[in-house]
């Protein structure tokens, strides 16, 4: 089996998810100012070693996805971040788009930029240590959007950025996200989601991506925030799976969904949902930001003091996020202060 089938499996190991804690500068910032603390590069760098030396973390966190700034910083004691992530057992990965920018014809809609000088950037990711890569695409919902056109220029950015990271020996996570933001319905959720995954497909597909080698990162299909219908756990496990069943092909390995702003015991609950229904042609697993990290946020409060209290918090996500891998999890767990 080759390398990139491998790694990709390894990325959804029983039991295992990602951390994503690639936060682009101007998003890890939104997420200081909300606990006051300030982005300076030793915060993000101290924030960051918190996590990635969570003693444990590394039975339930397969990889972790970094930022360019953070691929290049080190742990308190001097190791490198990717060296240290690797020394755990934890496969280290990196963020490769340069952010979601108005789409030229359609300013209200974007296309995710950073394909110039992609395979330069993909080589020296690789000699620093990362073995995959990520790229999200913006899609939302409301107002006639999204455009067919918006759609099939993400999905062919997407295979671009798939087809070169695999020619330098990386594992795309091919990450189309449908904004859970706006009043719409599930089946409107369903219908956009459906429509998204099945142009990227076609054009992983003709761009000679190897879907074996790769993961697909993408939302749940979920009721829009401001819906006044909110569907409820079974039926967004539901009708994801359905999505999912009649979009993505049964050659790749995972897909590993984002959290989008979703409660934290929303995003655990509707995976172990989805994974009392397996088996599946795929692992369902996460590759969470926020579900993972908003506790330890919020017990760190910029505070070495605090470090400790962090750890474990987002040690007590990452576990819970393990039990839903194989539908194990159960709400009453969120009760308990202690790890169950
Ligand atoms: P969230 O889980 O916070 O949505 O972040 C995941 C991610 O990597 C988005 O690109």
């Amino acid at each position: 089996m080759s390398e990139l089938h491998e790694i990709a499996k390894a990325l959804v190991a029983e039991g295992k998810g990602i951390l994503a804690a690639d936060e682009s500068s101007g998003t890890i910032k939104k997420r200081f100012d909300s606990i006051s603390v300030e982005s300076t590069e030793e915060n993000r760098r101290a924030y960051r070693d918190l996590l990635f030396t969570t003693e444990g973390a590394e039975d339930f966190i397969s990889g972790v996805i970094l930022y360019d700034e953070t691929i290049r910083q080190s742990s308190a004691d001097g190791t490198p971040f990717p060296k240290l992530l690797e020394s755990k057992g934890i496969i280290p990965g990196i963020k490769v788009d340069m952010g979601a920018k108005p789409l030229a014809g359609s300013p209200d809609e974007t296309v995710t930029e950073g394909l110039d000088g992609l395979r330069d950037r993909l080589e020296e990711y690789y000699g620093l240590g990362a073995r995959f890569t990520k790229w999200r695409a913006v899609i939302s919902i409301g107002n006639g959007r999204p455009s067919e056109y918006a759609i099939w220029t993400n999905a062919h950015a997407l295979a671009r950025f798939a087809a070169l990271s695999q020619e330098a020996g990386l594992v795309p996570i091919v990450e189309p996200e449908v904004l859970m933001d706006g009043g719409h319905s599930i089946d409107e959720s369903f219908l956009v989601t459906e429509r998204t995954l099945r142009a990227v497909f076609t054009e992983l597909f003709d761009q000679r991506v190897d879907r074996e080698g790769s993961l697909l990162k993408t939302n749940m299909v979920v009721s829009g925030y401001d819906s006044s219908d909110q569907a409820d756990v079974d039926t967004v496990a539901d009708m994801t799976i359905r999505c999912l069943k009649n979009t993505c092909p049964a050659a790749v390995p995972g897909v590993v969904f984002l959290s989008g702003g979703m409660s934290d015991e929303d995003a655990t609950a509707r995976l172990n949902a989805m994974n009392q229904r397996g088996p599946h042609p795929w692992q369902l697993s996460f590759s969470y930001g926020r579900a993972l990290q908003a506790p330890a946020l919020k017990a760190w409060q910029g505070d070495a003091a605090n470090a400790e209290a962090a750890q474990q918090a987002y040690y007590r996500r990452a576990k819970f996020n393990s039990a839903a891998r194989t539908g194990a999890y159960a709400p009453e767990w969120e009760k308990e202060e202690v790890p169950a």
